[in-house]
Formats: structure tokens, sequence, C-alpha cells
């Protein structure tokens, strides 16, 4: 779209022209409408897991803008003489059921005949115009929090080949099936200064655009971050994604990593993650605070860094 003009409307607040998780649009002066879309091919075997993954995938990047997501449809692409339809109903029995955790309604939706299955929704959610939560918003001396630990991406290469335990599936399953709902609210109740939730681009991806986007730096602690069970080992063993190799090329200008941090510390930094975390910028002064709101709805507590004013490397892994 970056050969497109620019938009010129005054009612999009959010276009695509940053980083942003989602376009935002005004509706009146006290709601805009938060509009994401999201769907990829299946990276869990059980239909019912992929679906709720999508899902909770798709939902995630209404959260990172400060909304709250309101009603979805679903988009599905099926290979009617791959799969039988069972498996298309176990699909969007696990997205309808995320859905319903997440207070949104799906109203139907769309399937096309496919060579390859794909699924997720297209999203749409309410935020109060002065609420938006930007990928500009971190200033210095704010601390970072992420909410899901890293490591997704590994594990699924790892399983895909057929070589993963049912202990990583189902723990997979469960952080990536995790809705952002509650890491989202601890934001809005503690005044976050800005947020993205972690996807394709990883870790250092993402964390690179809330930099570039605020004018900042950022200092990450790599015992502070959390890694899923077995990441380190997957990534070790040469389970690493396509996306994770070209994450870890597309950032290395702006990263200093600390010299005892080899390659597989890196591509972990920089793995690929399906329906990752968020990752939180907030006032060093509302530390405690924000850890405590994230205790209170269950949510993972990790301060995995500091924002600094802008210097050379835009972000320095120690
Ligand atoms: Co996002
Ligand atoms: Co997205």
């Amino acid at each position: 779209m970056e050969k497109l003009p620019p938009i010129q409307d005054p009612r999009v607040l959010v276009g695509y022209n940053t980083a942003d998780d989602a376009g935002v649009v005004r509706l009146t002066d006290e709601i805009a409408l938060v509009q994401t879309v999201d769907f990829f091919t299946p990276i869990v075997d059980d239909p019912y897991c992929y679906g709720q993954i999508a899902a909770a995938n798709a939902l995630s990047d209404v959260y990172a803008m400060g909304g709250n997501p309101y009603c979805a449809l679903n988009i599905v692409g099926f290979p009617k003489d791959l799969f039988p339809m069972e498996v298309l109903a176990a699909i969007l029995a696990g997205g309808r059921d995320k859905a319903d955790e997440a207070g949104v309604v799906i109203v139907g939706g769309h399937t096309i005949s496919d060579a390859e299955l794909k699924y997720g929704l297209a999203v749409t959610g309410l935020v109060h115009p002065n609420k938006i939560l930007f990928n500009a918003g971190a200033r210095p001396g704010d601390v970072l929090f992420l909410t899901k630990p890293i490591g997704s991406g590994t594990i699924t290469t790892q399983l895909k080949a057929g070589k993963g335990s049912v202990e990583m599936i189902r723990n997979a399953c469960e952080v990536m099936g995790q809705l952002n709902k509650a890491a989202a609210e601890a934001c809005r109740q503690v005044g976050a200064h800005g947020c993205t939730d972690i996807t394709g681009f990883g870790l250092l991806g993402h964390a690179l655009e809330l930099a570039q986007a605020s004018g900042v730096s950022l200092v990450l602690h790599f015992d502070d971050i959390p890694l899923l069970p077995e990441a380190m080992n997957s990534v070790r063993q040469g389970f690493v994604p396509g996306g994770t190799r070209a994450n870890r090329l597309h950032v290395a200008p702006d990263v200093v990593y600390d010299a005892r941090l080899g390659d597989a510390e890196q591509f972990l930094l920089n793995d690929a993650q399906t329906s990752g975390g968020l990752l939180i910028s907030v006032s060093e002064k509302k530390k405690a605070e924000m850890e405590q709101a994230l205790l209170e709805r269950g949510v993972l507590v990790a301060c995995i860094g500091e924002v600094e004013d802008r210097r050379q490397a835009v972000i320095q892994v120690r």
C-alpha cells in the first residue's frame, strides 16, 4: 500500500502509513471504530485448537490499540476435497468459543474453495478517540512488560516436523489461544503509554516498530524475557522458521546484542510468533501498579526492559 497515495480522509485516526496494529476511524466524538483482519494456514493439527488460536490472534490487534472488540466475521479458505466438513465445523467452533470468551459476536463470514486451508477473522472494535494506544506512545523512563512467553514459531515448526511431544502441543495451544483481553484491561487501568502485540515480526521486530514510532531506544534484558518451555531446545535442534531468519536479518542494523547471546538466543528474540502477548510501555513510577494489575487478572508478569532517550542502537539486548 506504500504505492498508493496517503489517506486524506479526516475521519481516519490511524491508517496504514504508521506500523500500528489496526486501523482506527472516528465515528463520533466519543466513539471510534477499530478495524483489523488476520488469517493464516494451520499451525497445529487439532482443528478446534487452530480455530481458537486464529481467533485469539485476530482479536489481539484490537486489544493492542486499546480497543474492545465488538463483532467479527469469519474468513475461510477450505479445500473440500482434502478435509471432511466436520473439520471446518470444528475450526469454526473453536473460533466462536474464543469470540464468546472475548464477548464478541461472530455475525457471519465468507468461505471460498481453496487449495490450502486458511482461517481467521475480520474484527470490528470500539475505542474512545482519546484512549487509542499508539505504537508511538513509549517515553524515556518507561519500563516494558511482555505478557506471554516467546518461542511459538520454533515450537510449531518442530510440531509440524512431527518431532514434538504431547506436552509441547498442549502448552503451545494454551499460550497461543490465550486472549490479550486481560492484559489490555491492565493497560487501561494503569494508563500505559504505548502498546503493540508480538506476532510475525517477533519480539525484536515489533519492539523496533514501537521504538522507531516513539523516537526512543529500548534496553531489553535477555534473562528477564519469558520463553516457552522447550523453545530453547527446539531452536538448538535447528527448528527455525523462515520468517524468524528473515526477522533477524531485518532488525540487524538497529540491534546490539550482548556478546554472550549466540545464534540460538538471537533466533528466539526474533522468532515469528502466532498470537503472542502484548509489549507494554508504562511509566517506571507505575511499575508496581502494573505488576499488580497483571497479577490480579492471572496474566504473566514479566518486566523485560526499559525505554531510554534515542541513541545509536535502537535496541540493546543485555
Ligand atoms: Co499487531
Ligand atoms: Co495483525
